[in-house]
């Protein structure tokens, strides 16, 4: 290639195609479009966001590590998209040491989150509703209103021990309905009914938040569902106590919690999820959850993983349901303090010698802080550094390493401050 050529990062989208973009590379934008607008004629491509960069495929590549779980498949270049998610892409090429210069971004990108990957959608009438509640619901939705689907809860708990459930009360305090129609039922409910008996459950209990969207048509009076065996057969109980709100930090469900539950779990609010983690963690109960996966460079919640109280489970969590059962994207973990035997994904990290380490995964930062990537843990490296989410995620604080501070570490390099990390030594 010409040393002299120019080289381009883009990020376009396809007007057929709202909750996705392509972030590429080129050496001529112009040309680059007009190919994309060849065929077919009703797909309109338009760039987002153009720049100029000193290596475009280094960009690209460092793109493809930081935001691969946001990625439609492994092969190609094409990212989930959001007005929230773009403004992330930007932000992080923008801040890249090999950027050069903003040449384009698109004004009007304000219009509303299309985030529909694949449809599973009963008819409205199916579902209870009418084109008005639906209207309702969309204009109140938010990230906290996202369902968990019932292959991702039976995908994670099958990975655990039985001996875990056993005998065990299992509290499920974030709106999680239960209705003799499936469709108005919290997946977790679902699970831990249908899976009762071979779990060797003792009791379950799950609650329905009055005070939200109510995405299952529950109404807006809380309520506590409980669910034992007994020789004469299953027993299921509804009851709505008098004032009581469903909420995980009601009088009511604060007892259940402290008096009969043995392990904790559920999808919180994402909007709440300090609040929920303070407590459910601080009850000294098991606890199962699904929470975002960016918690563990997040200063609320460092200090639990820093103090052994919170660890990863096995899974990530990508796709949810939306309020019309529509699959959306999020960037979601589960999270336990229940043990993780022989953890799979311990495969993902290099621990190795820092010699070993490619010099493209290892920096030092304008604190002289070295920076790894891509998984790459120094075993003779003796000072702290600083690592993203995924060592941590892939269970980096079980190999003789440790957080040594409650903070997020944000690296600065050439003055640029870099996304989110934490620090770790060896121990
Ligand atoms: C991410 S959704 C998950 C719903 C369900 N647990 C599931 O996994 O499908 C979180 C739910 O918590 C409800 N919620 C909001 N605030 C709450 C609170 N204070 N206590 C309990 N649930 C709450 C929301 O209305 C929403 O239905």
């Amino acid at each position: 290639m010409d040393e002299n050529e120019k080289q381009y990062t883009y990020i376009v989208q396809a007007s057929l195609e709202p909750s996705k973009c392509k972030i590429g590379k080129t050496n001529d934008l112009d040309i680059h479009l007009k190919e994309y607008n060849n065929v077919p004629k009703e797909n309109i491509y338009q760039y987002l966001f153009t720049c100029e960069v000193a290596n475009m495929a280094v960009v690209e590549n460092d793109i493809k590590e930081n935001f691969g779980y946001l990625r439609e498949v492994k092969t190609k270049e094409i990212y989930f998209y959001n007005p929230d998610l773009l403004d992330r892409y930007v932000k992080f090429i923008k801040s890249h040491p090999l950027f050069e210069e903003e040449i384009f971004i698109k004004e009007d990108e304000k219009k509303e989150i299309v985030k529909i990957v694949r449809k599973f959608s009963p008819s409205l009438k199916e579902r209870g509703l009418t084109t008005v509640d639906v209207i309702n619901k969309a204009k109140k939705t938010k990230n906290d209103e996202f369902y968990t689907r019932y292959e991702d809860i039976e995908k994670e708990i099958l990975m655990y021990d039985k001996d875990t459930w056993k005998d065990k009360c299992v509290f499920c305090n974030c709106d999680d309905a239960v209705d003799n129609d499936e469709r108005k039922s919290s997946a977790f409910s679902l699970f831990f009914i249908k899976n009762f008996k071979e779990l060797g459950l003792k009791k379950l209990i799950c609650t329905h938040y009055g005070g939200g969207l109510d995405l299952v048509n529950q109404g807006a009076k809380g309520y506590i569902f409980t669910y034992i065996f007994t020789k004469k057969g299953f027993k299921a109980l509804k009851e709505y106590p008098k004032g009581y709100t469903g909420s995980f930090d009601d009088p009511l469900s604060l007892k259940i919690l402290n008096e009969e539950a043995d392990i904790v779990c559920t999808n919180p609010p994402f909007s709440k999820t300090i609040e929920y983690w303070k407590i459910v963690v601080e009850s000294g109960k098991k606890f199962l959850i699904i929470s975002n996966i960016a918690n563990v460079v997040t200063t609320a919640y460092i200090p639990f993983f820093r103090n052994n109280q919170v660890w990863a489970g096995y899974s990530e969590v990508d796709d949810f349901l939306n309020f019309k059962r529509q699959i959306t994207r999020a960037a979601g973990y589960w999270y336990t303090n229940i043990p993780i035997k022989d953890r799979p994904k311990y495969k993902q990290l290099k621990i190795v010698s820092l010699k070993d380490i490619p010099e493209k995964y290892k920096k030092y930062d304008d604190n002289g802080m070295l920076i790894v990537d891509n998984c790459y843990i120094p075993n003779n490296y003796n000072l702290p550094f600083a690592v993203s989410a995924r060592p941590i995620l892939n269970g980096l604080l079980e190999k003789g390493y440790h957080l040594i501070s409650d903070n997020v570490y944000h690296p600065y390099l050439g003055g640029e401050m870099k996304f989110a990390r934490v620090l770790v030594q060896k121990i």
